[in-house]
């Protein structure tokens, strides 16, 4: 800008300014207060709606209000889905893109398969997955569980970039790709798409973790877990050695009480379930929805009138077991869509009367590292630095605790 127009803008509005002193000057003092007051006042209203204040005025109670559609009883209906019948009442929410990589042969040479991590990864993030690969995610880590991953992706408008994820499904074969805009507000129907592909195309495991692409995590940890969730970590746990772990573990095998409940399990997924065998856990919120109008979880009224979430497992990382990963999958077909994943996955657990299970060893916030403060770390998030995970996974692994 030149020192001309500088000083031009600078006249108008001295000029402006003179005009306006003139005219206020002109009205009683009392009517100018008035109009200060008045203006203060429209202001401080418009800047508490936009934080939602009011709004929490008209929300209702959560707890006597609360339903939200299908309204019903669905579990009758659930269970003639996991049967494979057609239920009386047609669903309203089915996940129903199509799979342009369907990872197919994933799960099929094993029929006792322990642990299936399902990814949800971004297009882009190819040195996340190449290390998730490489420390948590590796197939082979453990020679004694089975164990398997696949990334979970939507599609996107780049054809370099979905050419160098052709290549990566053709070396790792690895991706689930489902054909719907990949975005982090699709996150819903990127779960629904992993829900449905665990459901149909990896029936042989008895576990399935549900990660982010950022995520620490430490399989033999989430192994202990399973083991006695409501235990966990084990009060007289000692640092355990890979050694010690290997052999706590056959023990385990080999006590015929805890073999035979294991087969129960696995022979109750289409029938009778006893209610333990339903796990779905992690880091469990009781919170309010956010009514402030920047937030980016922002929610309105209209779209969730109430003042608390049902009890939610944050999306980080959480793991569900076979006949809760059945019972979710198909009770989402009766659960209006919604655009939150964790606040999705707990609106279809509560009307299917599955109890999150709340674990503080899921951290859904970066855990300050330390080798000895990561011994019982199931999850932790703040991972997107791939040479980061590979040395703390390394760590943790070398320390007999990955
Ligand atoms: C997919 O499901 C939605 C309801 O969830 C329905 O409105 C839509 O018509 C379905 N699309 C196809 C192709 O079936
Ligand atoms: C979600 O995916 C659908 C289907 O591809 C697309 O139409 C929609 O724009 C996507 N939403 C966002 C926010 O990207
Ligand atoms: C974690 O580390 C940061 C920076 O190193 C430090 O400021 C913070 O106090 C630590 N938090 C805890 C809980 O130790």
């Amino acid at each position: 800008m030149t020192v001309g127009k500088k000083s031009h803008l600078s006249m108008r509005l001295m000029r402006t300014t003179w005009r306006l002193r003139r005219k206020f000057s002109a009205l009683p003092a009392k009517c100018v207060a008035l109009t200060i007051v008045s203006l203060v006042i429209i202001c401080v209203t418009v800047v508490l709606y936009h934080m939602g204040v009011f709004t929490h005025f008209l929300e209702k109670d959560y707890y006597t209000e609360f339903s939200y559609p299908l309204q019903g009883n669905l579990q009758p209906l659930v269970k003639e889905l996991i049967l494979g019948n057609k239920p009386p009442i047609k669903p309203i929410n089915v996940f129903n893109y199509s799979y342009l990589k369907l990872c197919h042969d994933k799960c099929s040479s094993n029929a006792n398969l322990k642990l299936l991590f399902v990814v949800k990864s971004a297009l882009h993030n190819f040195e996340q997955r190449q290390a998730i690969r490489q420390t948590w995610g590796n197939q082979l880590h453990l020679s004694h569980v089975e164990v398997r991953r696949i990334f979970l992706l939507g599609t996107g408008f780049d054809p370099e970039i979905q050419r160098k994820v052709d290549e990566e499904d053709r070396l790792h074969e690895d991706i689930v790709q489902a054909d719907f805009h990949d975005d982090y507000r699709n996150n819903t129907l990127k779960t629904m798409s992993g829900f449905k592909w665990a459901v149909e195309h990896c029936p042989s495991a008895s576990y399935v973790v549900f990660s982010d692409d950022d995520m620490y995590i430490s399989t033999k940890n989430l192994l202990r877990f399973i083991r006695n969730p409501s235990g966990y970590p084990e009060k007289e746990s000692q640092p355990l050695a890979v050694k010690d772990f290997e052999h706590r573990d056959r023990s385990l095998k080999e006590e015929p009480a805890l073999v035979a409940e294991g087969l129960e399990e696995e022979q109750n997924v289409f029938g009778n379930r006893n209610e333990e065998s339903k796990l779905y856990a992690g880091y469990v919120f009781h919170s309010p929805p956010q009514r402030h109008h920047s937030s980016k979880w922002y929610v309105s009224l209209k779209e969730y009138p109430y003042h608390l979430w049902p009890p939610y497992v944050t999306a980080g990382a959480y793991v569900v077991s076979r006949s809760a990963l059945l019972d979710l999958h198909y009770g989402s077909f009766y659960t209006k869509y919604f655009q939150f994943d964790d606040i999705f996955l707990a609106l279809v657990a509560l009307k299917i009367n599955i109890e999150p299970v709340h674990c503080s060893e899921f951290y859904f916030w970066k855990k300050n590292y330390s080798k000895l403060g990561y011994r019982d770390v199931i999850a932790s998030h703040g991972y997107g630095d791939p040479d980061e995970l590979r040395s703390v996974w390394n760590e943790q692994k070398s320390a007999g605790h990955a």
